[in-house]
């Protein structure tokens, strides 16, 4: 790099100028660089065009809004500012996420015979530990590819079903995350009397909520219990 003589010093000083710009810059996009990983953070978004999908349109706003691209100008990022998101502080991976009653009002208490969650929608975050996904009123999952999707939770510890019209047939799928620490299915529709295998592969299960579950049976809850390890 030259050195700067008298006669050039204006040019000089533009030069250093933009340099100095240069570096703000650089270092903005280094701190950038810590945010979440690209990966999560565009499956997050897809996550939020599901739940707006399903929502009805006068309560678009209010699903998930600080889930955004850019805050300001700003690159928002989706481990810090990002309501329901929390990251692992070191991998920046996502950890937990809170989904609960994120569809607005409509779904809930609509009549529609079935709403059912996307559960490859959860493909990407394999650090997951803890998902709530309560008291947004679905009904079942989509059965493709169903158990890969669930599978690929293998840290998954959380799991709040809680508030929502899931009957028996999520059973098989719930007893492929077997790392299951807690596992609240309060307020659904399940009956444990048509399962086969109930839930004998979460060995690590230390809490099952089967609360208001209106037709469980003390028979069904023996079987389920029998079956639980
Ligand atoms: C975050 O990730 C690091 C590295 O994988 C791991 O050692 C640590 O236990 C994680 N923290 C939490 C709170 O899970
Ligand atoms: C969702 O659950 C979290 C705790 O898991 C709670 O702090 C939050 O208020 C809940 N959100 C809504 C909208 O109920
Ligand atoms: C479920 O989500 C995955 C991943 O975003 C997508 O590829 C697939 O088309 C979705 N399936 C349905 C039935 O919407
Ligand atoms: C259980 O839920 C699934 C998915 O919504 C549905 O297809 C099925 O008919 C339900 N079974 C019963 C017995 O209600
Ligand atoms: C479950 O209980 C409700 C009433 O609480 C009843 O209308 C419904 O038919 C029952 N479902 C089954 C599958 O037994």
């Amino acid at each position: 790099m030259k050195s700067c003589s008298a006669m050039e010093s204006t040019s000089c000083l533009k030069f250093s100028l933009m340099s100095l710009i240069w570096i703000i810059v650089l270092m903005n996009e280094i701190h950038g660089y810590k945010g979440c990983l690209e990966t999560e953070r565009s499956a997050l978004l897809e996550i939020k065009s599901f739940f707006i999908s399903l929502s009805d349109i006068r309560y678009d706003d209010k699903i998930l809004p600080s889930w955004v691209g850019e805050d300001d100008g700003m690159p928002s990022d989706c481990c810090d500012d990002w309501v329901g998101v929390m990251c692992n502080a070191t991998t920046r991976r996502v950890m937990q996420l809170s989904l609960n009653y994120s569809q607005g009002l409509n779904s809930f208490y609509s009549t529609s015979a079935s709403l059912l969650i996307n559960m490859s929608l959860f493909h990407p975050f394999e650090e997951l530990q803890s998902l709530d996904l309560s008291s947004n009123g679905f009904t079942g999952i989509y059965e493709n590819r169903a158990y890969d999707s669930f599978g690929s939770l293998r840290q998954l510890k959380m799991l709040n079903l809680g508030n929502n019209d899931f009957n028996d047939s999520i059973l098989p799928y719930l007893n492929t995350l077997t790392s299951l620490t807690t596992l609240n299915l309060r307020y659904n529709s399940i009956e444990g009397s048509r399962t086969k295998q109930g839930l004998v592969n979460l060995r690590y299960l230390q809490v099952l909520d089967l609360s208001q579950n209106n037709n469980i049976t003390s028979g069904s809850l023996t079987r389920l219990g029998r079956l639980l390890r």
